[in-house]
């Protein structure tokens, strides 16, 4: 196209962007959202993070139940004491791996309270929903989406649900969850990296897209 009738619209073909960064190492936060002691949350959250940890990621275990936040108020969650160093467990993070049980068809007010407390530190990060539920969780993987959406981060175009009977005494014993994992794992290793390069790369940078407003001047 002559340079005449290019427009501010037109992204430049000469910056190549990094579509495979073998080399980047993912920060996954592995979050579970349920209140329960014995919650099958947590146990498919560790199932996956102990995955992630395998192939050489920098996982950290965020389990609500054991590390309870106070309930969100913006007039005193920034002062509390452990939300700014929550908050840089969160800003190094990739990727995060939402964990709730369906309560009412929606997510639990546990990982409700913990995502109320950020928003802009999610921002071009990849959410990854997983659901214990009797009723596949639909309603619940679209509350992650929505409040992704508000908060400039990416999903995976699908959640992963599960019911309390595909775990049993601690293990995992569905087949079909099993694999279900497995592809998420996969999808979260590979779009994960491609994400996280994009993010860095677009903090680092100065063109004008939506991580331009993140950028820390
Ligand atoms: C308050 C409450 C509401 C629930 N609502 C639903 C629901 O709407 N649909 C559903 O399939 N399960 C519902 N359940 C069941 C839980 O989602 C299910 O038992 C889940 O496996 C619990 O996960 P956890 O062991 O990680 O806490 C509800 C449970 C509770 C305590």
């Amino acid at each position: 196209m002559p340079a005449a009738t290019r427009s501010s619209f037109d992204i430049s073909p000469l910056r190549p962007y990094p579509h495979r960064m073998p080399d980047l190492k993912l920060q996954v936060l592995a979050v579970a959202g349920s209140p329960r002691q014995n919650s099958v949350t947590r146990i498919a959250i560790n199932h996956l993070a102990e995955k992630f940890s395998a192939s050489d990621c920098d996982v950290d275990i965020l389990d609500l139940q054991a590390e309870a936040l106070p309930l969100y108020s913006p007039d005193t969650a920034y002062s509390a004491p452990g939300f700014k160093a929550l908050q840089a467990r969160i800003d190094r993070a990739d990727v995060l791996l939402l964990g709730t049980p369906d309560y009412h068809g929606s997510i639990s007010s546990t990982l409700k309270n913990f995502l109320d407390h950020f928003w802009h530190e999610f921002a071009g990060k990849l959410f990854v929903p997983i659901v214990a539920s009797h009723e596949k969780g639909l309603t619940v993987i679209d509350q992650l989406r929505t409040v992704a959406r508000q908060c400039y981060a990416w999903t995976l175009p699908y959640g992963v649900s599960f019911a309390d009977s595909d775990i049993k005494d601690g293990q995992i014993i569905s087949d079909v969850f099993r694999k279900r994992l497995e592809m998420m794992y996969h999808d979260t290793l590979v779009y994960g990296r491609l994400l996280a390069g994009q993010r860095r790369a677009d903090l680092a940078g100065t063109e004008p897209g939506f991580m331009a407003k993140h950028r820390k001047s």
